[in-house]
């Protein structure tokens, strides 16, 4: 039962794009489980950069079926701009399918995410993509599904429905209602060209695991952007966390069998909300530079801080986490030295723990261990002996403290800059010789 679910550890963009590209290319099928176009991945290969909102990376590889699962919220216009993009860039790409359970994103949905957003006295920071409002028309069991969205005769009277409805939301807040006639014109055309891709994935999924296929399943965002085990309510709409993979993608827990938890040797946020090891100082501004760090969606600067062991340790229990892909290593070299936090301070006591309620977390104070750093380029390393010692012993501190192996490290964006440090951990039938094995 070769499953592998691929995790944000921390609060997204841990460049979870590339490993999906590179554990993808290895997989039958890729499945996105949650999220939409909030997310953002940026995958180099073969010398071209690609940029992926809604599609799994894995369609860059012509023999892999990409998935777009039942748990995610799909904008038809990006999910068609990114896949004549991706065909004009690559030519010839893996198969699509879109699940008939994933919800559908209209405009009047990213209106209210802007709407609500601007009510807001502590701001979210949403992307603005609707997502938020596209989740909550499906709790309220009034969102349209794929299915429907590509069935004319279903559409018409839905999106009638709705956006009567919608509208008296939108005039409540003084803003111009949305013309029935123009959306429906515009969407039923995406809807025409969307309709091939649509399907019933379960029993593709299941048939898949039960055939001993390697099934690969992808997660958006990061383990404390997740609805209910996040940063509440500073969190996304969707269910990042691996939980999430058994969610409209038809498996159940027990069709799992890998977890690998993709986490930077620091930690990121964007948006609103607590982030206790973040460095409001020139440091923060240089693992922002040296790092890149800023969003593919949206363009903004990341919060930028030291590596939180307590925030990933919980989050390997959180994910059933076996194996740990750690990013960005390379951006971290050059200082004399680096800082971890291996406890938090809440009202004079220790914690070794995340605390649920958010206005404790906002409150706690990082204990640091302060640890040696190392000079020069690491993107040459092609196994762990090519590494400075410190580096190495930074990877060990991690894997100490949080219980979990390394099985892969990421040393730059291109894909050979991957070192495979327990590639039996990735897939549990794997015997292959891997380039690079430490
Ligand atoms: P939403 O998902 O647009 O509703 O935004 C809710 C929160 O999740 C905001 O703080 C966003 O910045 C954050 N967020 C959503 N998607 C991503 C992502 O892919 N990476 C990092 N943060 C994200």
């Amino acid at each position: 039962m070769p499953t592998l679910v691929i995790v944000g550890a921390q609060w997204g963009d841990e460049a979870k794009g590339k490993m999906v590209d590179v554990l993808g290319s290895e997989a039958e099928i890729v499945v996105r489980y949650s999220g939409g176009n909030n997310a953002g991945h940026t995958v180099i290969a073969d010398g071209k950069e690609y940029k992926f909102q809604l599609i799994p990376a894995g369609i860059l590889h012509p023999n892999v079926t990409a998935v777009l699962g039942g748990g995610m919220v799909v904008c038809p216009k990006g999910l068609l701009e990114e896949l004549d993009r991706t065909v004009a860039l690559k030519g010839e790409i893996g198969k699509l399918k879109v699940s008939s359970a994933a919800h559908v994103v209209f405009p009047y949905h990213r209106l209210l995410d802007k709407l609500e957003e601007e009510h807001r006295e502590h701001k979210l920071g949403t992307t603005s993509r609707g997502i938020g409002p596209a989740y909550q028309d499906k709790v309220a069991r009034f969102g349209i599904r794929m299915g429907e969205f590509v069935r004319p005769e279903r559409l018409e009277p839905r999106l009638r429905e709705v956006l009567s409805f919608k509208n008296r939301l939108i005039k409540m807040f003084g803003e111009q209602p949305i013309d029935f006639d123009e959306l429906y014109t515009e969407y039923s055309g995406y809807a025409e060209r969307i309709r091939p891709y649509v399907t019933d994935i379960e029993v593709l999924i299941q048939d898949a695991v039960a055939s001993k296929k390697r099934v690969l399943f992808e997660g958006a965002q990061g383990t404390f952007l997740d609805l209910d085990s996040g940063t509440y309510p500073f969190v996304t709409s969707g269910h990042p966390t691996a939980g999430g993979a058994v969610i409209g993608t038809g498996i159940g827990p027990r069709d799992i069998e890998s977890v690998l938890g993709v986490c930077k040797a620091y930690t990121t946020r964007v948006g609103g909300g607590p982030f206790p090891t973040e460095l409001l100082d020139a440091i923060g501004e240089e693992i922002r530079e040296k790092g890149k760090e800023y969003g593919t969606v949206t363009g903004r600067g990341r919060r930028c801080g030291w590596l939180d062991l307590v925030l990933l340790k919980h989050s390997c229990r959180l994910n059933s986490i076996n194996g740990l892909i750690v990013t960005r290593l390379d951006v971290l070299s050059g200082f004399e030295h680096l800082k971890v936090c291996t406890g938090y301070r809440l009202d004079g006591q220790e914690l070794n723990y995340v605390p649920t309620e958010t206005s404790e977390f906002e409150r706690v104070e990082p204990i640091y261990k302060e640890v040696p750093g190392w000079s020069g380029d690491l993107r040459k390393a092609r196994s762990l002996n090519d590494l400075p010692e410190e580096a190495r012993n930074y990877l060990t501190f991690m894997e100490d403290f949080t219980g979990v192996p390394t099985a892969i490290l990421s040393i730059g964006p291109d894909r050979e800059e991957t070192i495979m440090v327990r590639p039996e951990l990735i897939w549990n039938e794997r015997s292959r010789n891997q380039v690079g094995v430490a």
